[in-house]
């Protein structure tokens, strides 16, 4: 199913006073086209692009150049090709080997990573050019996840905007500043859907929804990729990890997965279709085992989905040592078996490992595999070095990479997707009854308590301190003038003392607000930091009780990379902030969020638990035989009406804040959902699904939106649907389009969906993507809580 085929957004508008037109901002997931007139000044570092398949991995040209290549090398320069190190800064455990140049000489590397200096690169690769026997250059990867040195927030930061376009633009400039650097392949985009909070790895994505995660996962190829691969300031994208890597049970990062093969079509796989649709030239196979056989040996995914059924023609890289790894999965007992089970299921090149080189020339030789799964496998690999044209241009310019980091304009789009990003969980209770945010200006004394107000807590790859950052402090300083803003610290992350929370509380007693900056330290999401418990870490909590007791104004902003469950503080703390982990510029962004030069309008990509036992918590699950209903969930059952429900008996089962959800400093109302037509027909349906036709869509559905309140806002539409009556349960809730729209204080916009067949479609009981006969309720709402849907029904 293309992606750019699956659903078309547009949006009209008209003006409660005929005589105003609205400037409307429109950021849908093809607004690359859209907005293109907008970035036109832009440096061309900024500027989005369409997709990357011409110059890419798709370019049919470069079979004739892979095919000669390929005859001229020996079983064992191939098998080089599929084996890749860790020659750097280790991101896992061991390293394989550290004899690289001798190896490289001998045409057994095909791909180095973890390397970052352009000096260290150009060493490595004047072997491969001038020492080994076909020349064939290096690939040098490494994980650049969310900015090169240029950072910008964490990609499930990057997600709450909703702007797969600011996502592209932001990969353009981490492409730029790494391509500099010489590396010119990222292990990047994470797209796997993640529903449960313990994983730390979700902060690495785009949250829960595989139709914003896939609008997602384009954004970033697009980004990475640019319009030509080839070109010097593109790098090769990376979607991973190839598959069901985010259902670990537990939420315990690399454990096992079961997903029914109908989960997997309709959740699990679809962002990473879209990658491969937006041209990713590569994939990376998980760790984890799917249904009892990892994804890294799963010819089912590997080869059946990903090659046969998506025609895909780029590179599978494993992840870490997953090839090594099936051995204490237990599929393998030695590491000829793993090698050979990796390589049979799809897996091309063997990260870190080593056990290709060890083992795959035997394995051919035996019979066990074939020369032609072989040269397959390097196929897909020489295609992407072409594609890169890293055969024309191998060595890394030394003397510009600098230049290419830290531009003015790169820092403003690190900026904006900062203040973009950040979600307003609550704003009640300032003076006078009006919300305590944004913060009046003038000279009132501000208080900045917590262990996350300094810029060395902001994460990301770049060490603290390193570029142009301005802490939180600072920026607040700069704002209202130094004598205006005091500092404690409080607490630290993880400790704390009794002095240092009461030095906190009289530093709070003395000012007119109190900024308290919390949450967790970036080493406590990503790889390896699952939490069992989502609440705020050591003794942050009773630092948070101690301020709010002084009765002082607080504005809490949560730093972090997952939800956290922290409802004393949505009870008692009049506005709260989730700032996520913002990035090089998250100081000046949240001092301006703070005081309204920008207005908030990030949404929540994941579900906010209440409590950890919720989880996994998502909206689009099915409704149960006994769904709660309206059920007041918020008492212990007391009757058989209230007992035997799909429920807790000590918890509700709403989320603190639902997927979708963003408050703002200003309020909107939506008129009813209006669709073009109450009946479709699921034959008609399914002729057009997929036939990539441009016909008027068999559906349309409007709202209007008004913003009735006293400020411009950026308001991010939703449309969600439900089927009921399919051959399979269908979840509750399906986000099926969003748009981004600027709206005037006392204006209403029209804001129109289009909705092609495939919005219609689901893997049915047979496991076939298609349209059936259904009852339809389709929503545009806010959030997927809210609003009551339009009625409809599709008929054979
Ligand atoms: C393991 C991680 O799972 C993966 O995301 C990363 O790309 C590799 N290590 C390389 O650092």
């Amino acid at each position: 199913m293309p992606f750019s085929a699956r659903y078309i957004h547009y949006i009209k508008s008209h003006c409660a006073s005929q005589r105003r037109i609205l400037s409307i901002l429109v950021k849908t997931f093809f607004g690359t086209f859209l907005l293109c007139g907008i970035w036109a000044s832009r440096p061309a570092s900024a500027q989005v692009t369409a997709p990357s398949q011409s110059a890419g991995i798709a370019d049919k040209s470069l079979d004739a150049r892979v095919d000669s290549i390929l005859r001229r090398m020996t079983l064992a320069e191939k098998i080089g090709q599929l084996v890749q190190y860790s020659a750097g800064q280790p991101t896992g455990p061991g390293t394989g080997r550290s004899d690289y140049d001798d190896m490289i000489a001998r045409g057994q590397i095909g791909s180095l990573f973890n390397v970052n200096d352009p000096h260290e690169i150009n060493k490595y690769q004047k072997i491969a050019m001038e020492k080994s026997r076909l020349h064939i250059p290096i690939l040098f990867g490494l994980d650049v996840i969310h900015g090169f040195k240029t950072e910008f927030p964490i990609p499930l930061g990057l997600a709450s905007t909703w702007d797969p376009t600011i996502v592209e633009k932001a990969s353009r400039v981490a492409a730029m500043e790494a391509a500099a650097d010489g590396i010119r392949w990222t292990f990047s985009p994470m797209v796997d859907i993640a529903r449960d909070a313990r994983w730390g790895r979700m902060a690495e994505g785009a949250g829960e929804d595989p139709f914003l995660g896939s609008a997602m996962a384009a954004a970033y190829v697009r980004g990475y990729q640019g319009s030509r691969l080839d070109a010097p300031d593109s790098i090769a994208a990376c979607a991973k990890h190839y598959v069901g890597y985010g259902a670990a049970e537990a939420g315990r990062d690399y454990n096992s997965t079961e997903i029914s093969e109908h989960k997997l079509r309709q959740f699990y796989m679809p962002p990473f279709h879209a990658a491969v649709e937006a041209g990713t030239a590569s994939l990376m196979s998980a760790f984890n085992s799917l249904n009892g056989i990892p994804s890294s040996a799963n010819p089912f995914t590997l080869k059946q989905v990903l090659r046969r059924e998506w025609g895909y023609r780029g590179l599978v890289v494993s992840d870490w040592n997953a090839v090594g790894e099936l051995i204490p999965h237990g599929i393998a007992n030695d590491g000829a078996t793993a090698a050979r089970k990796a390589f049979l299921a799809g897996v091309d090149m063997d990260m870190v490992s080593s056990l290709y080189h060890d083992h795959l020339e035997q394995i051919v030789k035996s019979g066990q595999a074939t020369q032609a799964e072989v040269d397959e496998a390097v196929r897909h690999v020489l295609r992407v070095k072409l594609a890169l044209g890293l055969f024309e241009h191998p060595y890394v310019d030394e003397g510009a990479a600098a230049k290419a980091l830290y531009h003015p304009e790169s820092i403003a789009l690190a900026q904006t997707a900062a203040e973009r990003s950040f979600v307003l969980l609550k704003n009640t209770n300032g003076t006078g009854g009006k919300p305590l945010l944004p913060l009046a200006g003038g000279s009132q004394n501000i208080v900045v308590i917590g262990p996350l107000g300094d810029d060395s807590s902001y994460p990301g790859g770049a060490p603290p301190g390193s570029g142009p950052r301005v802490s939180l402090v600072a920026a607040l300083a700069q704002r209202v003038g130094e004598s205006h803003v005091s500092r404690f610290k409080g607490v630290g992350i993880l400790d704390g003392t009794d002095q240092e929370i009461a030095d906190a509380v009289a530093g709070a007693q003395k000012a007119d607000v109190v900024i308290l900056t919390l949450g967790e330290a970036p080493e406590m999401s990503g790889e390896a930091a699952s939490r069992a418990h989502l609440g705020l870490p050591g003794r942050q909590k009773e630092l948070l009780e101690a301020v709010v007791r002084t009765g002082k104004p607080v504005v809490l902003i949560l730093f972090s990379g997952r939800p956290l469950t922290v409802p004393w503080a949505f009870e008692h703390v009049p506005a709260v902030i989730a700032a996520w982990l913002p990035g090089i510029a998250g100081g000046p962004a949240l001092a301006r969020t703070l005081f309204g030069d920008v207005n908030p309008s990030g949404k929540l990509v994941v579900s906010w638990p209440r409590a950890v036992g919720q989880e996994p918590l998502y909206y689009n699950h099915l409704n149960t035989g006994r769904p709660a209903g309206d059920m007041d969930l918020t008492r212990p059952p007391s009757d058989v009406a209230s007992r035997y429900l799909s429920r807790y008996i000590d918890e509700q089962n709403t989320p603190q804040f639902p997927f979708g959800y963003g408050d703002s400093y200003t309020t909107y109302s939506y008129g009813g959902t209006i669709i073009s037509t109450p009946r479709l027909s699921a034959a008609t349906l399914n002729k057009r699904l997929g036939s990539g036709e441009d016909v008027a869509p068999p559906m349309t559905a409007e709202a209007e939106v008004t913003n009735t309140g006293s400020r411009p806002g950026e308001e991010v539409v939703q449309l969600y649907i439900q089927l009921t009556g399919t051959s399979v349960a269908e979840p509750v809730r399906m986000l099926k389009g969003f748009q981004s729209i600027s709206i005037a204080p006392g204006e209403t916009t029209k804001v129109k969906f289009e909705l092609k067949p495939d919005a219609f479609a689901i893997w049915n009981n047979r496991n076939q993507f298609t349209v059936e006969a259904a009852k339809l309720n389709v929503w545009i709402s806010p959030d997927s809580a809210q609003g009551s849907p339009a009625k409809a029904e599709i008929l054979p």
